[in-house]
């Protein structure tokens, strides 16, 4: 496993490093119908080389991919290659998922059986999280090096980060806006699903909700996206959610399948559903 994301480390510092080249963004669409910016497609080859190189993985498969690449190997890595595409040109910070299972396929498996997750965020500088479902720890990378510290368990406080807000209006669900400020939350919010909720691990907690209408189809992936960083936010203590349970005992049936998602601080997760319930 340590070989698997050391090679992987490597690859995204390889990516980063040729990260900032503006001829590199052009349209062509993905599976899901999205602007897919050809540095979309670089890091997907990158991290795969780099996957395929380790000969450990059973199962490679990449949100930018319709089919897995199946291989021999002991474990399956879904990953998404990057994270916030459409925020490139605004110069936000994005970023690259990963979640492992020690398992042929991820499919029938939920995500609480990850036996480690990490990301990288490519910002001013590259940064590094890693969890292996207990401990997580965060790294900031600086003179050719990674310096680790662990991550403090979330408290009951932070920042609120209310993805699709035209949704908070529409549901008539604004006023929890107001609420959640007047608790002392301040607002942060990017539309960069790796910034936004390594923003609540940076700042010790807070919450990350995405509402949705409910005639539009849930947009967060379950392997690539929200299985990863609940299996993260769960490790510091904080909770996930996908509106009705924990994300990491949603079963995976589909590698493109999507998800509602919340993930927070334990407290504002259960104030979130306690709204809901009222
Ligand atoms: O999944 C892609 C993504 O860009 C995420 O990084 C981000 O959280 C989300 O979409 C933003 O979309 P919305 O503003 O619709 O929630």
């Amino acid at each position: 496993l340590k070989t698997l994301v050391r090679e992987c480390t490597q690859a995204a510092i390889n990516f980063y490093g040729s990260y900032c080249s503006i001829e590199n963004l052009h349209a062509t669409q993905n599976i899901h119908g999205e602007n897919q910016k050809a540095l979309d497609l670089i890091a997907d080859e990158i991290f795969t080389d780099a996957l395929l190189k380790t000969k450990l993985c059973a199962c490679i498969s990449s949100e930018e991919r319709e089919e897995a690449i199946i291989s021999d190997g002991q474990y399956s890595v879904c990953f998404d290659p990057l994270d916030g595409s459409s925020i490139i040109e605004a110069n936000f910070a994005t970023g690259s998922i990963f979640g492992v299972y020690n398992a042929q396929t991820p499919i029938g498996l939920t995500p609480s059986q990850q036996v480690s997750s990490f990301y990288y965020i490519y910002g001013p500088n590259l940064v590094f999280v890693v969890s292996n479902g207990k401990k997580t720890f965060t790294a900031k990378y600086s003179e050719n090096d990674f310096e680790f510290y662990q991550n403090a368990p979330l408290e009951n406080q932070g920042v609120l980060a209310p993805a699709n807000l035209q949704a908070w209006f529409a549901n008539g669900i604004q006023d929890r806006l107001g609420a959640f400020l007047a608790q002392g939350l301040n607002m942060r919010y990017s539309g960069g699903l790796v910034a936004d909720v390594h923003m609540l691990i940076s700042k010790s907690g807070g919450l990350f909700v995405r509402p949705r209408l409910s005639n539009v189809k849930p947009k967060l992936r379950l392997v690539y996206e929200c299985g990863p960083l609940a299996y993260i936010i769960e490790s510091l203590g904080g909770m996930s959610s996908n509106m009705q349970a924990s994300i990491l005992q949603q079963k995976i049936t589909n590698l493109h399948q999507t998800t509602d998602f919340m993930v927070g601080s334990k407290d504002l997760v259960e104030t979130w559903n306690s709204y809901e319930n009222r």
